[in-house]
C-alpha cells in the first residue's frame, strides 16, 4: 500500500498544535505496519532554518494555481522508514510563522495544487492521499476537477481526517477562480459553497473517498450542530463513509521511565520518582513544598471550547479544597487576564505560566496528581493521555476523544482510569474534583490503584495504524494485511464464485468496504478481485462512461440539490486559525 500523507505540520519539524503530533508519528506508525509512506509538507522558514543541512534537493516545477504560475521546489529527508518531502515556495512559506497571514487561503491553495502537480516527482505514484484539516482539502478538490484531472488520477483515492471541523478554510466567493482556480459548476451545483462562501472542508467531505474524525465519539458528535459548525447536514449525508479513529501518542517520545527532560524518572512499578518530580514542580512554581497536596494541572491553550469559563466560575470554590492549581498556556486575553488575577489571590497555591513551553509541560505531566481538561468540545486530545502516561489522573468532561479514553472512577468495583463530567455545568465538574481530591487525600491506597491503571494505558499508535489501514483497503479495494499470493489451487475454487459477480460489481466500492474476517478471506477475495478485473474489462467494453467521473458529477448533483435551496446570511471568517 502506497500512501501520501498530506499534512501542513509535522513533529519534529513545525508545529501549533495536535496535528503536528499526529502527523509525526502516524506515518512511522504506517510504515512499521508495512506501507510505503511519504509525507509532503511545506518549506516553512523554521524547517529550512533547523533541518535545512539535512534536506534533499530533488528536483523542481511550475506550479499553476488560477493565473499564477509558480516555482515549486522538492526537498527530501528520511526519518523513521518515511520519505519527508517539503515543497518549496520562499514567497508562500518562507515566513516567520505557519498561520495567521492575510493570504492563507492562496498558501495553501498552492501547496495543495502543487501536492497534486508535484505527484510525478515523488518516489511513488500514491494509491492513497491522506488529506489533514483545512489546509489540504483542496488536493481531492483538484484530483476530481476537469482542469486539473488527468487520467493518471483516477487511481488514486483520498481521504480528509478532520482534526477540527471549526476551522473549515472560508473564502469569499471570488476565491473560488482567482485564487483556486475552480470553475463555476463547483459553485453552481453547491459543492464547495456553504452559507455563500468558498467551503474548501465541506468540498472536501464530499469529494474525499473516506472521511473520518480523530475519535469515535467526535465522528458522531459531528453529526450534530452543536460540534459541528454548520456542517452537520453535510456529515450525516456523508455519514456512510465517516468513521472515528482514536489517535495515539509516541509511546516511546512520552515515557516517564526513561524521558531526560523530567528530574526524576520512574514507572508504574517504581513510582517513587515522581515524588521528586513534584517536588520539583512546586519550586519551579513557587508553589508551597507540601507532598500530600494533590496538585491539579491544566495546560491548554485558552480559548473559549477548552471548557475554561467552567473553572473561572467556580476557581474560588475549588481552591477551597486541599489542593494546589498550576496552569500553564496562552491564548485568549480575558483568560489571561483572570488567571493571571487569581494566581496573586493564593500564593503558594496557585501558580500560572502564560506561556507555551515544551519543558515546563512535560514538568506538569510529570509532577502533577490530576490533570484538568474540562473541554465543551474535544475532538480528540493528546494531552489527557500523555497525563495519563505520566500518572497523573485526568478529570475531563464527557467529550469527543476524551469520552473514548477516560472511564470514570467507580470505587465499589476499583474501575476506571480517571474522572469524568457528562454536562457542560462548572457545579458538574467542581463535584468530580472534590471526589478526585478527596479520594487523593483519605484514599491513598485507591488512588494510588487509580493512578496505575492510568499509567498502564497502552495509547500506541500500533492500534489506530491498523485502523487507518483498513480505511486504506476498504477504499482501495485492496486486502490489508496484503494477501500472500497462493499457488495454482486457488484458481480451481474461484470458479464458482465468478459466476454470481453482479451484485459486486455495480458496487464495487460497497463491496470492499466490509471486508470479510481475515480468516475466511484468502480464496473469496481473489475470486472477487478476478471478478473486479473481468467486469471492470465488460465495462470499458461496453463503453459505459467510467465510475469516477461519474462520481464526480454525482457528488455535484446531490450537493447541488441541497445547497441550491439554502442561502443564508454569510457569516464570514477570512482569517483561519491555526490547526487545532
Ligand atoms: C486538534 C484537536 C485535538 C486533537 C488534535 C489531533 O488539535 O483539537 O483534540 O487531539 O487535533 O488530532
Amino acid at each position: 500500500m502506497k500512501i501520501l500523507y498530506a499534512t501542513s505540520e509535522a513533529v519534529p519539524f513545525c508545529k501549533t498544535g495536535g496535528l503536528a503530533d499526529v502527523a509525526g508519528s502516524l506515518p512511522p506508525a504506517l510504515a512499521e505496519q508495512g506501507a510505503e509512506v511519504a509525507v509532503v509538507l511545506p518549506l516553512y522558514q523554521r524547517v529550512k532554518e533547523r533541518f535545512g543541512s539535512q534536506l534533499k534537493f530533488e528536483c523542481y516545477d511550475f506550479v499553476d494555481l488560477a493565473w499564477r504560475h509558480s516555482y515549486c521546489g522538492l526537498f527530501s529527508l528520511e526519518k523513521d522508514g518515511v520519505t519527508w518531502y517539503f515543497l518549496d515556495n520562499e514567497q508562500y512559506f518562507n515566513r516567520p510563522d505557519l498561520y495567521g497571514y492575510i493570504d492563507d487561503g492562496e498558501r495553501f491553495g498552492f501547496f495543495s495544487r502543487a501536492i497534486v502537480q508535484m505527484l510525478p516527482h515523488f518516489k511513488f505514484w500514491p494509491e492513497v492521499i491522506h488529506c489533514n484539516d483545512w489546509q489540504t482539502a483542496l488536493v481531492p478538490i483538484y484530483l476530481k476537477d476537469d482542469g486539473v484531472r488527468e487520467d493518471r488520477f483516477r487511481s488514486i483515492k483520498t481521504t480528509l481526517t478532520i482534526h477540527n471541523i471549526e476551522y473549515q478554510g472560508r473564502y469569499g466567493m471570488q476565491t473560488l477562480g482567482d485564487l483556486f482556480g475552480l470553475d463555476h459548476g463547483w459553485a453552481d451545483d453547491g459543492t464547495i459553497i456553504m452559507d455563500g462562501d468558498v467551503n474548501l472542508m465541506k468540498g472536501a467531505i464530499l469529494c474525499a473517498d473516506a472521511i473520518n474524525a480523530v475519535s469515535p465519539t467526535y465522528a458522531n458528535e459531528l453529526k450534530l450542530s452543536y460540534f459541528a459548525h454548520r456542517l452537520e447536514n453535510i456529515m450525516r449525508r456523508c455519514e456512510y463513509k465517516l468513521s472515528g479513529v482514536l489517535n495515539g501518542i509516541d509511546m516511546k517520545l512520552y515515557d516517564p521511565a526513561a524521558d531526560q527532560r523530567i528530574t526524576a524518572n520512574y514507572s508504574v512499578d517504581d513510582l517513587g520518582g515522581k515524588n521528586t518530580d513534584k517536588a520539583a514542580l512546586q519550586r519551579m512554581m513557587g508553589l508551597r513544598e507540601e507532598p500530600h497536596v494533590p496538585i491539579v494541572a491544566i495546560v491548554s491553550r485558552l480559548v473559549s471550547h477548552k471548557g475554561l469559563d467552567l473553572i473561572c466560575e467556580v476557581l474560588h470554590d475549588m481552591m477551597e479544597l486541599p489542593m494546589q492549581l498550576v496552569i500553564l498556556g496562552k491564548g485568549d486575553r480575558k483568560y489571561e487576564e483572570f488567571f493571571h488575577w487569581a494566581a496573586q489571590q493564593y500564593h503558594g497555591r496557585m501558580a500560572v505560566r502564560l506561556d507555551y513551553n515544551e519543558e515546563l509541560s512535560m514538568a506538569i505531566y510529570a509532577g502533577a496528581d490530576l490533570f484538568l481538561m474540562p473541554s465543551k468540545s474535544e475532538p480528540c486530545g493528546l494531552s489527557q493521555m500523555i497525563a495519563m502516561r505520566y500518572g497523573t489522573v485526568p478529570i475531563v468532561r464527557e467529550t469527543g476523544g476524551l469520552k473514548d479514553t477516560v472511564q470514570p472512577y467507580e470505587a465499589w468495583r476499583d474501575a476506571g482510569n480517571g474522572f469524568t463530567f457528562a454536562n457542560y455545568a462548572s457545579s458538574d465538574m467542581l463535584h468530580v474534583i472534590r471526589e478526585a481530591v478527596y479520594l487523593y487525600k483519605d484514599y491513598p491506597d485507591a488512588f494510588s490503584r487509580l493512578r496505575k491503571r492510568a499509567m498502564k494505558c497502552d495509547f500506541s499508535w500500533a492500534r489506530s495504524a491498523k485502523d487507518y489501514l483498513r480505511i486504506y483497503a476498504n477504499i482501495t479495494g485492496q486486502p490489508w494485511p496484503p494477501v500472500a499470493e497462493e499457488p495454482a489451487p486457488v484458481v480451481e475454487e474461484a470458479a464458482p464464485v465468478v459466476e454470481e459477480p453482479a451484485p459486486a460489481v455495480e458496487e464495487a466500492a460497497p463491496a470492499v468496504e466490509e471486508p470479510t474476517p481475515a480468516a475466511e478471506e484468502k480464496p473469496v477475495k481473489k475470486a472477487a478481485k478476478k471478478t473486479a478485473k473481468k467486469t471492470e474489462k465488460k465495462v470499458r467494453k461496453d463503453e459505459k462512461p467510467a465510475e469516477k467521473p461519474e462520481k464526480k458529477a454525482s457528488v455535484k448533483k446531490a450537493a447541488a440539490k441541497k445547497e441550491t435551496k439554502k442561502k443564508g446570511p454569510a457569516a464570514k471568517d477570512k482569517k483561519e486559525k491555526p490547526a487545532e
